[in-house]
């Protein structure tokens, strides 16, 4: 590892928790922080059960790694504490004391703002959580006292931990393509989602990194309005087997075939030095539950050697099936 930054590469949901949860047991995860907000949800399938997390960082599958909340995330409380009672991670989980807090009413205003209605938002209020801490009138994690077991400096922790030699990794939520700055803004999250960004959140300077793992999903999907280039109906996406609803808010999810474009400004921004290709399985069945590159379909490599030839970088991760261990590891 040493440090590594996951990001997604399109609009969300390429995957991220799959891959979380897979390095989180293959490698000796010592520090997993999780940067955004509740507005993300990550699924993670552990032990046969389902979990759709919000706040709790998806390295929790590993009982040995410490758990961060970043400084530069959204917290919203009740939801924090029903997932570390869910995940039975109260001994081992920490948030920066200077997080924000997500109110009850950031949320009544998401839901109650037509312009935000037509961006088709997830209505859990991180919009208005993130335009109440630029103005500077937030309340912060210390200012609540049902947090104060968990305060901490996750900032300095992650630092000391990357400066003696553990592995750490950053979770980004959503994808480069919701980015603040460099997605198709206005139809966008409140922040940038970039890894750059995800270092910033976390307070962990540019050298400090030494991956860049860029999720990408083997067709394209997205919730909420938008352009979405190359979408396919509804009923195209039940036959192909592309047909998604949303993790955190049950909503349809639009679906269009992989982009080799997008896939190399995901590529560049976030200065990827990997790719995780994940559900491949979804557009090569004969490729389900595959573990090893040479059981997959000759089209299957194929694909794959393209997004590798176009992005001038390597596919090290392969999805094949919703397990975490349903993965191809081409990692030397
Ligand atoms: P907001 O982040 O709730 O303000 O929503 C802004 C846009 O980002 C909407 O199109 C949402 O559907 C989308 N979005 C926010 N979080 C996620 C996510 O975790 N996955 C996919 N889309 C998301
Ligand atoms: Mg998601």
């Amino acid at each position: 590892m040493p440090c590594t930054v996951i990001c997604g590469g399109f609009w969300g949901d390429e995957g991220k928790g799959k891959i979380i949860s897979y390095l989180a047991l293959k490698e000796p995860l010592d520090v997993c922080v999780r940067t955004g907000s509740v507005n993300a949800a990550h699924t993670i399938w552990y032990k046969g059960n389902r979990y759709a997390l919000h706040m709790v960082p998806g390295g929790f599958v590993n009982g040995k790694c410490r758990l961060l909340i970043s400084a530069g995330s959204n917290v919203e409380v009740k939801q924090f504490l029903e997932e570390v009672t869910l995940t039975n991670v109260k001994n081992r989980i920490g948030i920066d004391s200077q997080a924000s807090i997500i109110e009850e009413k950031h949320s009544e205003q998401d839901k109650a703002s037509a312009h935000l209605k037509g961006l088709g938002t997830t209505g859990r209020g991180v919009g208005p959580a993130i335009e109440e801490r630029v103005r500077r009138t937030a309340k912060l994690a210390k200012d609540m006292p049902e947090l104060k077991p968990y305060l901490t400096d996750a900032a300095t922790e992650t630092n000391k931990a990357i400066d003696t030699g553990k592995n750490v990794l950053l979770e980004g939520t959503q994808g480069l393509l919701l980015s603040l700055f460099h997605g198709t803004y206005p139809y966008v999250t409140g922040r940038d989602t970039s890894a750059s960004a995800i270092c910033s959140e976390a307070g962990v300077g540019p050298t400090k990194v030494d991956n860049v793992l860029v999720v990408l999903k083997a067709f394209i999907t997205r919730v909420g309005t938008g352009p979405l280039p190359g979408e396919i109906s509804k009923e195209e996406a039940q036959k192909r087997g592309w047909f998604e609803t949303a993790a955190g808010t049950g909503r349809d999810r639009r679906s269009a075939p992989f982009n080799f474009e997008l896939a190399k400004k995901a590529v560049m921004i976030n200065g990827a030095t990997q790719i995780a290709l994940t559900k491949l399985d979804c557009v090569y069945s004969a490729c389900q539950g595959a573990k090893t590159f040479d059981e997959l379909s000759s089209e299957a490599k194929q694909f794959i050697s393209e997004v590798e030839k176009q992005t001038r970088t390597s596919v090290a991760l392969i999805g094949t099936g919703p397990d975490a261990l349903d993965l191809i590891d081409r990692r030397k």
